[in-house]
C-alpha cells in the first residue's frame, strides 16, 4: 500500500511576537533543520474509522476515536475530514515523529498539524491549496494557544520567510544577503497558551501602556524587514536588543533567557532576544563575526544546546 507522507519545518520570529497578535507586523523565517513528519499509511485488515495514531516523541499510542474530541491530533484529522465523517476515513495508521523540540517557541505545533492535515488530505485524495492547510492547521492552532496570530502556520505551511501582519495579505520576505542566527535552547519549556494569556491580561489592566509596546515593537519590525530585504542584516543587532527590552517589559522573559541574552552580548554578539511566546523556550542571536564565540558563551551560560540556522530566501 502506498504511504503518503508530508513535512513541516520548525520556525523562528525574529520580530514582533506577541505584538503580532495586537495587529502589528512580525517576521518569521522556517528552520528547514527541525522537521515534524508525518506517514499516513491504510491498514487493510482493519474497519473504517479505525485510526491508529503513533507519536513516539510524546509517547501516544492510540485509536483516534480514544482520544478526547478537543485533541490538536483528533481535530487535525477532523479538519481534513470533518468530525462527522471520521467513521467512514479508511482504517490506517498515523505515524508522527518530530525533530522540534515541544514548549520551545519553535512552532512544534503548528508544524506537527500542518503536517498531519497534509499527509491526511494526501490520503483521502483531497488536493488542499497551501493557504487552504494553512488555514486548518490556524483552526488547530485554537485548540493550543487560544488566540494564534496565524503567523506560525503560514510560515511552516508555506515553509518561506514571511512579513505577516493580521488582516492583510501573507508577504513573503525577498532576504537580500543570506544571514546566521545561533537558536539556544534555555532548558526551560515555554507556554506560549499562558505568554500570550499573561500579555492579553497586562493589557486589559493597562491598554495605554501595552499599545505603547506593542507599538514600539511594530516599528521595530517595520524597520527589521527594511534591512533584510535591502541586505543589511548586520543592522538588525541593536533592534533586536530593543525587541527584548519590551517582550522583558511585557513579562514574557525569564531569568534563563535574560541571561543568556546578556552572554551572547558580552561575547560579541549584535543582537539576542527570545523567539516565540516566552517564558522559557528559545532565544536567537544575531552572532556577527564571533559565531563560535558566541555559541561558546551561550553553552557556557547554561544553553541546553545552540543551532546555526541560515536565513535565506
Ligand atoms: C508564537 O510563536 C507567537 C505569538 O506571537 C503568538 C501568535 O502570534 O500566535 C506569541
Amino acid at each position: 500500500m502506498p504511504a503518503f507522507s508530508a513535512s513541516s519545518p520548525g520556525k523562528i520570529i525574529l520580530f514582533g511576537e506577541h505584538a503580532v497578535v495586537y495587529g502589528e507586523p512580525a517576521l518569521a523565517v522556517p528552520v528547514q533543520t527541525l522537521q515534524a513528519r508525518v506517514i499516513v499509511q491504510a491498514v487493510i485488515s482493519g474497519t473504517s474509522g479505525e485510526i491508529w495514531i503513533e507519536a513516539p516523541e510524546i509517547d501516544l499510542y492510540a485509536f483516534l476515536d480514544d482520544l478526547s474530541g478537543d485533541h490538536p491530533l483528533r481535530a487535525a484529522v477532523a479538519a481534513v475530514a470533518g468530525e462527522e465523517n471520521l467513521d467512514r476515513i479508511p482504517a490506517c495508521r498515523v505515524q508522527i515523529t518530530s525533530t522540534i523540540p515541544p514548549s520551545s517557541g519553535l512552532g512544534s505545533s503548528a508544524a506537527v498539524s500542518a503536517a498531519v492535515i497534509r499527509a491526511f488530505s494526501a490520503f483521502l485524495g483531497k488536493r488542499l491549496s497551501d493557504r487552504e492547510i494553512s488555514d486548518l492547521t490556524f483552526e488547530v492552532e485554537k485548540i493550543y494557544h487560544g488566540t494564534p496570530s496565524g503567523i506560525d502556520n503560514s510560515v511552516v505551511v508555506f515553509q518561506k520567510p514571511v512579513y505577516f501582519q493580521k488582516g492583510s495579505p501573507l508577504q513573503f520576505l525577498a532576504i537580500g544577503s543570506p544571514f546566521e542566527i545561533l537558536i539556544a535552547d534555555s532548558g526551560i519549556a515555554g507556554d506560549t497558551g499562558k505568554a500570550v494569556a499573561a500579555v492579553r491580561d497586562k493589557w486589559l489592566a493597562d491598554q495605554e501602556d501595552c499599545g505603547r509596546i506593542f507599538t514600539g515593537i511594530g516599528r521595530l519590525t517595520r524597520k527589521a524587514k527594511d534591512l533584510i530585504t535591502s541586505g543589511n542584516p548586520l543592522g538588525l543587532g541593536p533592534l533586536m536588543v530593543q525587541n527584548q527590552a519590551y517582550l522583558r517589559e511585557l513579562g514574557v522573559s525569564s531569568p534563563e533567557l535574560d541571561r543568556l541574552a546578556d552572554r551572547a552580548l558580552q561575547a560579541g554578539a549584535l543582537g539576542a532576544k527570545l523567539s516565540g511566546g516566552g517564558l522559557g523556550g528559545h532565544l536567537i542571536a544575531l552572532p556577527g563575526e564571533n559565531v563560535e564565540g558566541v555559541r561558546q558563551a551561550l553553552l557556557d551560560g547554561g544553553a541546553k544546546s545552540v543551532l546555526l540556522t541560515t536565513v535565506q530566501g
